[in-house]
Protein backbone atom coordinates (compact mmCIF):
# COMPACT_ATOMS: atom_id res chain seq x y z
CA UNK A 1 0.00 0.00 0.00
CA UNK A 2 1.28 3.49 -0.79
CA UNK A 3 2.36 5.88 2.46
CA UNK A 4 2.64 9.44 1.21
CA UNK A 5 3.28 8.23 -2.44
CA UNK A 6 5.94 5.18 -1.81
CA UNK A 7 4.59 1.69 -1.73
CA UNK A 8 5.35 -0.27 1.38
CA UNK A 9 4.96 -3.43 3.48
CA UNK A 10 5.29 -4.05 6.59
CA UNK A 11 8.05 -6.94 6.08
CA UNK A 12 10.21 -7.46 2.95
CA UNK A 13 13.65 -8.96 1.84
CA UNK A 14 16.20 -6.41 0.92
CA UNK A 15 18.10 -8.10 -1.53
CA UNK A 16 21.01 -5.53 -1.80
CA UNK A 17 21.86 -6.07 2.16
CA UNK A 18 20.90 -9.56 1.88
CA UNK A 19 18.35 -8.72 4.62
CA UNK A 20 14.89 -8.76 6.19
CA UNK A 21 13.43 -5.33 7.38
CA UNK A 22 10.58 -4.38 9.02
CA UNK A 23 8.11 -1.37 10.15
CA UNK A 24 8.31 -0.88 13.86
CA UNK A 25 4.65 -0.84 14.31
CA UNK A 26 5.13 0.79 17.87
CA UNK A 27 5.60 4.13 17.30
CA UNK A 28 3.25 4.48 14.50
CA UNK A 29 1.58 6.67 13.15
CA UNK A 30 4.10 9.53 14.97
CA UNK A 31 6.82 7.84 14.05
CA UNK A 32 8.02 5.63 10.68
CA UNK A 33 11.09 3.51 12.05
CA UNK A 34 12.54 0.46 10.15
CA UNK A 35 14.59 -2.13 11.61
CA UNK A 36 16.92 -5.07 10.35
CA UNK A 37 16.25 -8.71 11.84
CA UNK A 38 19.65 -9.82 11.66
CA UNK A 39 19.11 -12.41 14.07
CA UNK A 40 16.57 -15.27 15.41
CA UNK A 41 16.60 -13.45 19.01
CA UNK A 42 16.15 -9.64 16.87
CA UNK A 43 13.13 -11.86 14.76
CA UNK A 44 11.54 -13.69 18.41
CA UNK A 45 12.22 -9.83 20.23
CA UNK A 46 10.12 -7.93 17.50
CA UNK A 47 7.50 -10.91 17.34
CA UNK A 48 7.17 -10.69 21.23
CA UNK A 49 7.01 -6.80 21.47
CA UNK A 50 5.00 -6.40 18.57
CA UNK A 51 7.07 -4.73 16.05
CA UNK A 52 5.47 -6.75 13.76
CA UNK A 53 1.70 -7.51 14.73
CA UNK A 54 -1.24 -9.38 13.37
CA UNK A 55 -1.66 -12.96 12.54
CA UNK A 56 -0.23 -13.00 8.86
CA UNK A 57 2.21 -10.96 9.42
CA UNK A 58 3.23 -12.76 12.31
CA UNK A 59 3.30 -15.75 10.01
CA UNK A 60 5.23 -13.97 7.35
CA UNK A 61 8.08 -12.80 10.24
CA UNK A 62 8.16 -16.96 11.42
CA UNK A 63 8.85 -17.73 7.98
CA UNK A 64 11.69 -15.13 7.11
CA UNK A 65 13.13 -16.47 10.69
CA UNK A 66 13.71 -19.91 9.49
CA UNK A 67 15.95 -18.10 6.84
CA UNK A 68 17.26 -15.90 9.59
CA UNK A 69 18.42 -19.15 11.57
CA UNK A 70 19.89 -20.51 8.97
CA UNK A 71 22.02 -18.07 7.85
CA UNK A 72 23.19 -18.02 11.44
CA UNK A 73 23.65 -21.67 11.36
CA UNK A 74 26.64 -21.12 9.31
CA UNK A 75 28.69 -21.27 12.26
CA UNK A 76 27.14 -24.57 13.02
CA UNK A 77 27.31 -27.24 9.81
CA UNK A 78 24.12 -27.25 9.23
CA UNK A 79 22.63 -29.37 12.75
CA UNK A 80 18.82 -30.43 11.86
CA UNK A 81 18.21 -30.39 16.04
CA UNK A 82 19.37 -27.06 16.48
CA UNK A 83 17.38 -25.70 13.07
CA UNK A 84 13.82 -27.47 15.03
CA UNK A 85 15.14 -26.07 18.76
CA UNK A 86 15.40 -22.62 17.52
CA UNK A 87 12.36 -23.17 15.64
CA UNK A 88 10.32 -23.97 18.53
CA UNK A 89 11.81 -20.74 20.41
CA UNK A 90 10.58 -18.93 17.51
CA UNK A 91 6.93 -20.54 17.56
CA UNK A 92 6.72 -20.11 20.83
CA UNK A 93 7.36 -16.02 20.88
CA UNK A 94 3.67 -15.24 20.82
CA UNK A 95 0.80 -18.16 21.62
CA UNK A 96 -2.26 -17.19 19.91
CA UNK A 97 -1.97 -16.63 16.28
CA UNK A 98 -1.87 -19.93 14.84
CA UNK A 99 -0.25 -18.40 11.66
CA UNK A 100 3.03 -18.18 13.61
CA UNK A 101 3.65 -21.91 13.88
CA UNK A 102 2.06 -22.28 10.59
CA UNK A 103 4.52 -19.92 8.64
CA UNK A 104 8.11 -20.74 10.79
CA UNK A 105 6.84 -25.01 10.41
CA UNK A 106 6.38 -24.76 6.00
CA UNK A 107 9.89 -23.24 5.91
CA UNK A 108 10.77 -25.75 8.21
CA UNK A 109 10.11 -28.56 6.24
CA UNK A 110 10.85 -27.29 2.69
CA UNK A 111 14.55 -26.48 4.43
CA UNK A 112 14.97 -30.17 6.08
CA UNK A 113 14.34 -31.30 2.60
CA UNK A 114 17.21 -29.80 1.22
CA UNK A 115 20.74 -31.95 2.26
CA UNK A 116 23.20 -28.73 1.56
CA UNK A 117 23.55 -26.01 3.59
CA UNK A 118 23.63 -23.62 0.33
CA UNK A 119 20.14 -24.70 -1.04
CA UNK A 120 18.98 -24.86 2.45
CA UNK A 121 19.09 -21.48 2.89
CA UNK A 122 18.16 -20.43 -0.50
CA UNK A 123 14.41 -22.91 -0.44
CA UNK A 124 14.41 -21.29 3.21
CA UNK A 125 14.30 -17.99 1.76
CA UNK A 126 12.18 -18.78 -1.34
CA UNK A 127 9.45 -20.27 0.60
CA UNK A 128 9.24 -17.67 2.20
CA UNK A 129 9.28 -15.22 -0.23
CA UNK A 130 6.14 -17.26 -1.47
CA UNK A 131 4.39 -17.33 1.44
CA UNK A 132 4.47 -13.54 1.02
CA UNK A 133 3.21 -13.18 -2.11
CA UNK A 134 0.45 -16.02 -1.44
CA UNK A 135 -1.11 -14.10 1.85
CA UNK A 136 -0.66 -10.63 -1.23
CA UNK A 137 -2.90 -12.81 -3.23
CA UNK A 138 -5.40 -14.14 -0.34
CA UNK A 139 -5.82 -10.73 1.48
CA UNK A 140 -6.89 -9.47 -2.29
CA UNK A 141 -9.39 -11.74 -2.54
CA UNK A 142 -11.10 -11.19 0.69
CA UNK A 143 -11.39 -7.89 -0.36
CA UNK A 144 -12.91 -8.60 -3.93
CA UNK A 145 -15.30 -11.24 -2.14
CA UNK A 146 -16.05 -9.11 1.19
CA UNK A 147 -16.77 -5.93 -1.42
CA UNK A 148 -20.64 -7.99 -2.39
CA UNK A 149 -21.36 -7.61 1.10
CA UNK A 150 -20.81 -3.76 1.44
CA UNK A 151 -21.77 -3.49 -1.92
CA UNK A 152 -25.32 -5.29 -1.35
CA UNK A 153 -26.17 -2.95 2.05
CA UNK A 154 -25.17 -0.05 -0.35
CA UNK A 155 -27.81 -0.77 -2.68
CA UNK A 156 -30.22 -1.32 0.09
CA UNK A 157 -29.29 2.29 1.40
CA UNK A 158 -29.68 3.75 -2.06
CA UNK A 159 -25.75 4.79 -1.95
CA UNK A 160 -25.53 5.94 1.30
CA UNK A 161 -22.78 5.78 3.10
CA UNK A 162 -22.13 1.83 4.25
CA UNK A 163 -20.76 2.42 7.72
CA UNK A 164 -18.21 -0.19 9.14
CA UNK A 165 -17.19 -0.89 12.65
CA UNK A 166 -13.42 -3.05 13.12
CA UNK A 167 -11.88 -3.66 15.53
CA UNK A 168 -7.97 -3.65 16.43
CA UNK A 169 -5.98 -3.25 13.40
CA UNK A 170 -6.51 -6.12 10.59
CA UNK A 171 -5.36 -4.02 7.51
CA UNK A 172 -1.98 -4.31 5.43
CA UNK A 173 0.07 -3.64 8.92
CA UNK A 174 -0.89 -6.87 10.37
CA UNK A 175 -1.22 -9.01 6.65
CA UNK A 176 1.05 -7.58 3.79
CA UNK A 177 -0.87 -5.86 1.39
CA UNK A 178 -5.14 -4.90 1.84
CA UNK A 179 -5.33 -6.26 5.24
CA UNK A 180 -8.30 -9.15 6.14
CA UNK A 181 -10.80 -6.86 7.64
CA UNK A 182 -10.03 -3.65 5.67
CA UNK A 183 -9.75 -5.68 1.95
CA UNK A 184 -13.26 -5.18 1.73
CA UNK A 185 -13.25 -1.98 2.73
CA UNK A 186 -10.21 -0.75 0.21
CA UNK A 187 -11.92 -2.57 -2.42
CA UNK A 188 -15.21 -0.99 -1.73
CA UNK A 189 -14.14 2.34 -1.52
CA UNK A 190 -11.60 2.21 -4.37
CA UNK A 191 -14.90 0.87 -6.56
CA UNK A 192 -16.57 4.42 -5.48
CA UNK A 193 -19.00 2.68 -2.93
CA UNK A 194 -19.42 5.53 0.11
CA UNK A 195 -17.88 4.37 3.13
CA UNK A 196 -17.53 5.08 6.77
CA UNK A 197 -15.31 3.37 8.89
CA UNK A 198 -16.20 3.31 12.80
CA UNK A 199 -12.40 2.45 14.29
CA UNK A 200 -12.44 1.03 18.19
CA UNK A 201 -9.71 2.68 19.26
CA UNK A 202 -8.42 -1.08 21.01
CA UNK A 203 -6.97 -0.85 24.48
CA UNK A 204 -4.42 -1.39 25.62
CA UNK A 205 -2.29 -0.56 22.78
CA UNK A 206 -4.55 1.08 20.19
CA UNK A 207 -4.30 -0.72 17.27
CA UNK A 208 -7.04 0.81 16.32
CA UNK A 209 -6.83 4.59 16.74
CA UNK A 210 -2.45 4.18 16.44
CA UNK A 211 -2.53 1.74 13.39
CA UNK A 212 -6.02 1.52 11.68
CA UNK A 213 -6.93 5.07 11.80
CA UNK A 214 -3.07 5.87 10.00
CA UNK A 215 -3.97 3.29 7.13
CA UNK A 216 -7.71 4.52 6.47
CA UNK A 217 -6.53 7.58 6.67
CA UNK A 218 -3.26 7.41 4.20
CA UNK A 219 -6.12 5.76 1.72
CA UNK A 220 -8.63 8.50 2.16
CA UNK A 221 -11.49 6.24 4.08
CA UNK A 222 -13.71 8.49 6.01
CA UNK A 223 -13.15 6.95 9.64
CA UNK A 224 -14.23 7.90 13.11
CA UNK A 225 -12.38 6.50 16.16
CA UNK A 226 -14.48 5.40 18.94
CA UNK A 227 -13.73 4.43 22.36
CA UNK A 228 -14.05 0.38 22.89
CA UNK A 229 -16.96 0.90 24.52
CA UNK A 230 -19.08 3.01 22.34
CA UNK A 231 -19.82 0.45 20.10
CA UNK A 232 -22.95 -0.88 21.61
CA UNK A 233 -24.04 2.40 21.62
CA UNK A 234 -23.53 2.89 18.21
CA UNK A 235 -25.02 -0.03 17.00
CA UNK A 236 -28.29 0.39 19.47
CA UNK A 237 -28.76 3.88 17.49
CA UNK A 238 -28.42 2.41 14.01
CA UNK A 239 -25.03 3.94 13.18
CA UNK A 240 -23.71 0.78 12.26
CA UNK A 241 -24.62 -1.33 9.15
CA UNK A 242 -21.50 -4.34 9.14
CA UNK A 243 -19.21 -5.49 11.67
CA UNK A 244 -16.02 -6.90 10.12
CA UNK A 245 -12.93 -8.09 11.93
CA UNK A 246 -9.88 -10.22 11.62
CA UNK A 247 -8.85 -13.06 13.80
CA UNK A 248 -5.67 -14.57 15.35
CA UNK A 249 -6.68 -18.25 15.06
CA UNK A 250 -10.34 -19.82 13.75
CA UNK A 251 -11.36 -23.17 14.95
CA UNK A 252 -12.48 -25.64 11.73
CA UNK A 253 -16.19 -25.28 13.60
CA UNK A 254 -15.96 -21.78 13.61
CA UNK A 255 -14.46 -20.12 16.88
CA UNK A 256 -12.58 -16.97 16.69
CA UNK A 257 -9.80 -15.72 18.92
CA UNK A 258 -9.23 -11.98 17.94
CA UNK A 259 -8.09 -8.87 20.02
CA UNK A 260 -9.65 -8.55 23.88
CA UNK A 261 -12.95 -7.25 22.94
CA UNK A 262 -14.10 -8.46 19.98
CA UNK A 263 -16.52 -10.74 21.55
CA UNK A 264 -18.12 -8.10 23.33
CA UNK A 265 -18.93 -6.58 19.77
CA UNK A 266 -20.07 -9.81 18.24
CA UNK A 267 -23.02 -9.76 21.34
CA UNK A 268 -24.17 -6.44 21.01
CA UNK A 269 -24.25 -7.05 16.87
CA UNK A 270 -26.19 -9.96 17.47
CA UNK A 271 -28.42 -8.21 19.58
CA UNK A 272 -29.09 -5.25 17.36
CA UNK A 273 -29.23 -7.90 14.29
CA UNK A 274 -25.99 -6.48 12.40
CA UNK A 275 -24.10 -8.70 10.91
CA UNK A 276 -20.85 -9.75 12.01
CA UNK A 277 -18.02 -11.08 9.81
CA UNK A 278 -14.78 -12.15 10.43
CA UNK A 279 -12.16 -12.16 7.52
CA UNK A 280 -9.16 -14.41 6.93
CA UNK A 281 -6.53 -16.47 4.85
CA UNK A 282 -6.69 -19.84 5.19
CA UNK A 283 -3.30 -19.91 7.21
CA UNK A 284 -5.51 -18.53 10.31
CA UNK A 285 -7.70 -21.15 10.71
CA UNK A 286 -6.48 -24.37 12.96
CA UNK A 287 -7.73 -27.11 11.13
CA UNK A 288 -6.65 -29.20 14.01
CA UNK A 289 -9.52 -27.92 16.82
CA UNK A 290 -12.80 -27.67 17.53
CA UNK A 291 -13.63 -25.99 20.18
CA UNK A 292 -12.42 -22.57 20.71
CA UNK A 293 -12.55 -21.67 24.81
CA UNK A 294 -11.21 -24.72 25.34
CA UNK A 295 -8.55 -25.37 22.80
CA UNK A 296 -7.19 -22.18 21.61
CA UNK A 297 -4.43 -20.67 24.28
CA UNK A 298 -5.11 -17.12 25.00
CA UNK A 299 -1.76 -14.66 25.77
CA UNK A 300 -1.68 -12.78 28.67
CA UNK A 301 1.18 -9.64 28.11
CA UNK A 302 2.47 -7.32 30.51
CA UNK A 303 0.24 -5.34 32.60
CA UNK A 304 2.34 -2.45 32.09
CA UNK A 305 0.68 -2.33 28.72
CA UNK A 306 -2.48 -1.37 30.65
CA UNK A 307 -1.41 0.88 33.48
CA UNK A 308 0.46 3.34 31.02
CA UNK A 309 -0.72 5.02 27.59
CA UNK A 310 1.27 5.83 25.15
CA UNK A 311 1.11 9.19 22.73
CA UNK A 312 2.99 12.30 21.29
CA UNK A 313 4.12 14.87 24.07
CA UNK A 314 5.52 17.95 22.54
CA UNK A 315 7.15 16.24 19.68
CA UNK A 316 8.38 13.25 21.94
CA UNK A 317 6.99 9.50 22.39
CA UNK A 318 6.08 9.31 26.06
CA UNK A 319 4.34 6.57 28.38
CA UNK A 320 2.31 7.99 30.91
CA UNK A 321 0.84 6.10 34.37
CA UNK A 322 -2.87 6.24 34.26
CA UNK A 323 -4.22 3.85 37.22
CA UNK A 324 -2.56 3.93 41.28
CA UNK A 325 0.99 3.34 41.47
CA UNK A 326 0.03 -0.12 43.55
CA UNK A 327 -3.05 -1.36 41.68
CA UNK A 328 -2.53 -4.40 39.77
CA UNK A 329 -3.94 -5.35 36.47
CA UNK A 330 -4.59 -7.95 33.98
CA UNK A 331 -3.58 -7.84 30.51
CA UNK A 332 -5.22 -10.80 28.55
CA UNK A 333 -4.64 -9.90 24.81
CA UNK A 334 -7.13 -12.22 22.88
CA UNK A 335 -10.79 -13.53 23.41
CA UNK A 336 -13.12 -15.96 22.18
CA UNK A 337 -16.40 -15.31 19.75
CA UNK A 338 -18.26 -18.59 19.80
CA UNK A 339 -19.27 -19.64 15.88
CA UNK A 340 -22.81 -19.03 16.87
CA UNK A 341 -22.12 -15.49 16.93
CA UNK A 342 -20.57 -15.10 13.34
CA UNK A 343 -22.77 -14.12 10.72
CA UNK A 344 -19.77 -15.55 8.12
CA UNK A 345 -16.29 -15.69 7.18
CA UNK A 346 -14.76 -14.02 4.33
CA UNK A 347 -11.94 -16.28 3.12
CA UNK A 348 -9.88 -15.98 -0.01
CA UNK A 349 -12.19 -18.68 -1.68
CA UNK A 350 -15.58 -17.41 -0.85
CA UNK A 351 -18.29 -16.17 2.07
CA UNK A 352 -18.64 -19.05 4.24
CA UNK A 353 -21.35 -19.57 7.31
CA UNK A 354 -19.85 -20.30 10.20
CA UNK A 355 -20.15 -24.04 10.94
CA UNK A 356 -17.63 -26.91 10.57
CA UNK A 357 -19.76 -28.63 7.78
CA UNK A 358 -19.88 -25.26 5.45
CA UNK A 359 -16.27 -24.60 6.41
CA UNK A 360 -14.57 -27.92 5.66
CA UNK A 361 -16.99 -27.84 2.06
CA UNK A 362 -14.94 -24.71 1.63
CA UNK A 363 -11.63 -26.25 2.61
CA UNK A 364 -11.80 -30.19 1.71
CA UNK A 365 -8.08 -30.00 1.19
CA UNK A 366 -7.77 -29.38 4.93
CA UNK A 367 -9.86 -32.68 5.92
CA UNK A 368 -8.18 -34.97 8.20
O1 LIG B 1 -1.99 -8.22 19.37
P1 LIG B 1 -2.09 -8.01 17.89
O2 LIG B 1 -1.98 -6.57 17.47
O3 LIG B 1 -1.12 -8.91 17.12
O4 LIG B 1 -3.54 -8.49 17.52
C1 LIG B 1 -3.96 -8.44 16.20
C2 LIG B 1 -5.39 -8.80 16.01
O5 LIG B 1 -6.08 -9.13 16.94
C3 LIG B 1 -5.90 -8.82 14.61
O6 LIG B 1 -7.26 -8.53 14.58
C4 LIG B 1 -5.67 -10.22 14.03
O7 LIG B 1 -4.34 -10.60 14.12
C5 LIG B 1 -6.10 -10.28 12.62
S1 LIG B 1 -4.89 -9.51 11.57
C6 LIG B 1 -5.39 -9.61 10.00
Amino acid sequence: MKVDGKDMRPIWFEKESETVQVIDQRFLPHKLIIEDLNTVDDTIHAIREMYVRGAPLIGATGAFGVYVILVQENNKGGDNEYLVSECKRLKDARPTAVNLSWGVDRVMSVALNRDNYKARVKAALDEALKIVEEEVVNCRKIGEYGMSVIEEISKEKNGKPVNILTHCNAGWLACIEYGTATAPIYAAFDNNIDVHVWVDETRPLNQGSRLTAWELGKHGVPHTIITDNAGGHVMQHGMVDLVIVGTDRTTRAGDVANKIGTYLKALAAKDNNIPFYVALPSSTFDWEITDGLADIPIEERDPGEIRYVQGLCNGKIEKVLVPPEASKAANHAFDVTPARLVTGFITERGIVRAAEKDIMSLFPDKKK
